[in-house]
Order: C-alpha cells, then structure tokens, then sequence
C-alpha cells in the first residue's frame, strides 16, 4: 500500500492539497508526541534512505532538523557542502543524474528557484526545497501547525505578515489560501510580493474559502488578526542592499504596539533568524505571545511526515 505522498517532491506551498496538508499535520503531531515522551521512535521507516543535504546559504534550523530528521526516522543523511561546485564545476541535470543513481532523495536550499525546479525535473527521486527566493515551503507547513496547536482550526483565520513580500510569506500565501485562511500582507512600497505567487494564491482561495489581501499599512491591517509574522528586513543574497532595506522597512517593526492592535489574543510568529530591534522587538520575539521556538520546534517533526510519506517504506498515516 503506498500513501498519496510516496515518491512526492515538495517544491512549493501549492504543490500540496487540503487533504495533504491534513495528513502531514496529523502524522507531524504523532511523531512530535512520540518525540517529546520517548525522544526516539518506534517506527523507523527511512531505515536504510540516503537523502541528500546540499545548502548554498546559511542555515541553522533547516540544516539541524532535516539531518536530525532523518536520523531519528532510520535515515542518514549526507552534507555535501560547497565542496560539489553545484552548477558550475558540473551542470545541475548532471548532478541529478548521478545523485539518483545512489541515493533516496535530495534537500537543496539555494538561490533561484528554477534550479530547485531543474533540479526535481531530471531527477527520478524526490526533491524537498528548503528554501529558494522564491519559497520556505517546510516553513510554512512548521507555522501553520504551530498556529493551529494553538488557535485550533485555521479556516476563516487571519494572519498578517509584516514586511517583506518574500519567500517565507509566499509560502504562507499559499498554504494559508489552501488551508482557507486569510492571508493579509503590509508592506512598503517597492518590496512587494511576486504577482504571480498572488495569483496563484488568490485562486486557491477561491476555492478554500480564504482571502488574500495585500496592503500597505501595518496599522491598517493589524487589527483583528489572529497572527502578525515577522520576517527579516534583509533575507539571504540581500546583504548589499541592506541599508536601503533597513531605511525602507522603518515601521514595518512587529511590536507590543501593533500586536495589541492585532488583538487581546494575537500571537507573533517568526521564522527565525531574527535582528531584534529591527523587524521585531526583543519583548515581542521573547514574550509569552510570541509562537516563534514552537515554529523551529514543528520544522523537525513537519519534515519528518513528509520525509516518512515520501520515502518510507510504510505510509506512517493510519
Ligand atoms: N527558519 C529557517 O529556515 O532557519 P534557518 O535559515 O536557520 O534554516
Ligand atoms: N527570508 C529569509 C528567511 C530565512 C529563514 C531569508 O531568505 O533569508
């Protein structure tokens, strides 16, 4: 019997049905329950899975609970580093070619989101985008369970992200659009969302039931959201435009101001890494209302569901 996740790659937030992300959370929650008594599993269904690790940008969370993942579901994962010369010493497809041929599945967090897709074009195993320009998609399912677990149900719940329309709220954008939520973004002008992606979650959202709405005022969309995310002012391969970034993003800060705007009960996200004092207050970030270590916490267990759905030996759902 295989699941409807076997062999799947994850490339984007839209790549996954209602169904599927129901699916994910609900084998994500066994195995962080599982985790938290007994710090192992029973079940170890990536017995004998290679998957793996290649990271042109800097990571912790992503780097930690993908091989920690692995590990404690039986698999093994190997770090290749920079040492491949990945797209320059040899061609993307070549590298698929050859990768398939020894091992189970492929992690890549990279730049241009076209190699990710390339990358899942030519290979015959899975490909799991851990982070592109473009999209966080293993981010957005580690946030909306972390939302959910403490909100409940999603549908017809507002979350706001404040800032950059970048790749971590185009993956919420579409996760949230499929999850029926509604999905508010405030940023300051010229650091907008790709349309397409709007596009994109805009139709989802006609189908779910969820809205997207994009804005520019904080303040004007803050209030009644049962969520406000931050995100860094200056993302990964940006580092050159940080002084016009930081000057552009002044007031688009999630602060104890705008989160009681939000509302008596809005909680604060945020993928971390964090620049305290820039995107969000050190009170914010590090107060009782702010979700952001049960978001990194969920990363290891959303990752090892769909790791377990897609190269398990046994579909883990029951
Ligand atoms: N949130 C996240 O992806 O963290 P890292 O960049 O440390 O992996
Ligand atoms: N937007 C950030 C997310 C880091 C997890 C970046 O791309 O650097």
């Amino acid at each position: 019997m295989t699941g409807p996740l076997q062999g799947r790659d994850l490339l984007s937030s839209a790549d996954l049905s209602l169904a599927e992300y129901e699916l994910i959370f609900a084998t994500a929650a066994r195995l962080k329950r599982e985790f938290r008594e007994q710090r192992r599993h029973a079940a170890q269904p990536l017995d004998g899975r290679n998957v793996a690790l290649i990271f042109e940008k800097q990571s912790l969370r992503t780097r930690v609970t993908f091989e920690a993942g692995l590990n404690q579901l039986g698999g093994h994962a190997l770090h290749l580093g920079d040492g491949i010369g990945f797209g320059v010493r040899e061609s993307v497809s070549d590298i698929a070619h050859n990768l398939e041929r020894w091992l189970d599945g492929i992690v890549i967090r990279t730049f241009d989101h076209s190699v990710v897709t390339e990358l899942a074009a030519e290979s015959s195993v899975p490909v799991f985008n851990a982070l592109t320009d473009d999209e966080h998609p293993f981010q957005a399912l580690a946030d909306v369970m972390a939302l959910s677990e403490r909100i409940g149900s999603l549908k017809g719940r507002v979350l706001t992200f404040v800032g950059d329309g970048n790749n971590v709220y185009h993956s919420l954008a579409l996760a949230g659009a499929t999850l029926g939520m509604e999905i508010r973004l405030a940023h300051p002008a010229g650091f907008g969302p790709h349309p397409d992606i709007v596009a994109k979650a805009e139709a989802l959202a006609a189908t779910s039931g969820g809205k997207i709405v994009v804005g520019r005022d904080p303040r004007v969309l803050a209030p009644g959201s049962d969520a406000l995310y931050a995100d860094v002012w200056v993302s990964m391969g940006q580092e050159e435009q940080s002084h016009a970034r930081v000057a552009a993003f002044a007031g688009y800060c999630v602060d104890s101001a705008l989160l009681d705007l939000a509302g008596p009960e809005s909680v604060a996200m945020h993928c971390l890494p964090a620049k305290r004092g820039q995107e969000i207050t050190a009170e914010v970030l590090d107060g009782p209302r702010c979700l952001a270590l049960e978001q990194a916490e969920n990363r290891l267990h959303v990752q090892k569901a769909f790791l377990a759905e897609s190269l398990g030996r046994e579909p883990l759902a029951q």
